[in-house]
């Protein structure tokens, strides 16, 4: 077995993923026309050379602007069922995955298209794929706290089908901790929730998130690495991190992958896993994303096998399946060794 079929057998949760960053240019431009939408970009390829970023926000630009094309319950469905058909392929087994629903209410789309193309393609790609996924409600942070407030009102319909909620958008400029009041009625709603925080954003943004939001996780937390004091405390509270090295590299966080602080955090004992964020736009799924950090960060098969571990003990799935998951990845970490063990003897003969 070699190092990209570890990879790929390799069990693994995608906890960190945005439906509306999973457009491939081909689906982007085929709901554009299927909703009448005019695009700026003359041809496909167009629209993918116009991928290239400068940063966060320069990123969210375009990610804004293809959410145009999503209009009705089918473009929901269809998307959602077009990724989990890619990361069931990739091995995945558990995903969970974000949807900021106001960039599509405030355009009169109803929070029940959203709901039922989302929560209709998770339960039929489990029936078909054996999947399982759950949909992150999430909110902007650059929009105001009332309005996020008024997101946990409307979606108190389907709470029982809601995986958990989370926060995303520009970062510097928008610390979170304005956004304890919601944090701490989603948490008294039962909800699990999780937040972006220190992507681009200060180690004090981090801080900021653990003082002052009742979180079960954060989402990339990676400008976390050069503060030991920081790295000692969510070590010892075993916060997850959901860290997205294609999509740092992408947005200029850092110059390259080789010098991406993943292996280090996993060293130090952060819960850190790997993830895609906005695959399409940042050149990888979730097995591309672990294939670049094991090549630039010389990541051995016991380095995959905890950052797989620590996917599955972050994620908002059941603690039954969490276990399972778990024995899943020791398994085939022995697999592997064992199976290069018998080439090696067969190679001796
Ligand atoms: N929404 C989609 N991708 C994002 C990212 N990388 N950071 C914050 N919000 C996002
Ligand atoms: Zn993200």
């Amino acid at each position: 077995m070699n190092i990209e079929q570890f990879i790929q057998r390799l069990p693994k949760a995608e906890l960190h993923m945005h439906l509306e960053g999973s457009l491939e240019p081909e689906m982007l431009f085929s709901l554009a026309e299927r909703n009448g939408i005019s695009l700026r970009w003359p041809s496909i390829e167009a629209l993918r050379a116009a991928y290239e970023f400068a940063n966060l926000e320069d990123f969210l630009a375009l990610y804004f602007e293809g959410c145009r094309v999503f209009v009705t319950e089918q473009d929901f469905y269809d998307v959602t069922a077009a990724y989990l058909t890619k990361a069931s392929e990739q091995g995945v087994w558990r995903a969970e995955i974000f949807l900021g629903p106001q960039s599509f209410t405030e355009r009169g789309i109803p929070l029940e298209a959203i709901m039922g193309g989302i929560l209709g393609a998770i339960k039929d790609a489990h029936s078909t794929t054996g999947i399982s996924a759950g949909y992150v409600v999430s909110v902007h942070r650059h929009r105001s706290v009332e309005d996020a407030l008024q997101v946990l009102d409307a979606i108190a319909p389907w709470a029982e089908q809601v995986a958990g909620i989370g926060m995303g958008g520009p970062e510097v400029g928008y610390p979170p901790g304005r956004f304890r009041p919601f944090y701490l009625k989603a948490k008294a709603l039962g909800y699990k929730t999780t937040v972006h925080a220190g992507e681009e954003g200060p180690p004090a943004y981090i801080r900021e998130a653990l003082d002052m939001l009742p979180i079960d996780r954060i989402d990339h937390g990676v400008t976390a690495h050069g503060d030991e004091e920081l790295m000692d405390r969510l070590a010892a509270n075993q916060m997850p991190l959901t860290v997205c090295p294609l999509s740092n590299l992408r947005l200029k966080g850092f110059p390259s992958l080789e010098v991406h602080p993943l292996k280090k955090m996993l060293d130090r004992g952060l819960r850190v896993s790997v993830h895609s964020d906005d695959p399409p736009y940042f050149g990888g799924y979730v097995n591309e994303n672990l294939l670049a950090c094991s090549k630039a960060l010389n990541l051995s098969p016991e380095d995959l096998a905890a950052l797989a571990r620590n996917s599955f003990l972050g994620s908002f799935a059941p603690p039954e399946e969490i276990q399972r998951a778990v024995v899943a990845v020791n398994h085939h970490l022995d697999t592997f060794w064992a199976s290069n063990q018998s080439h090696r003897l067969v190679g001796t003969d």
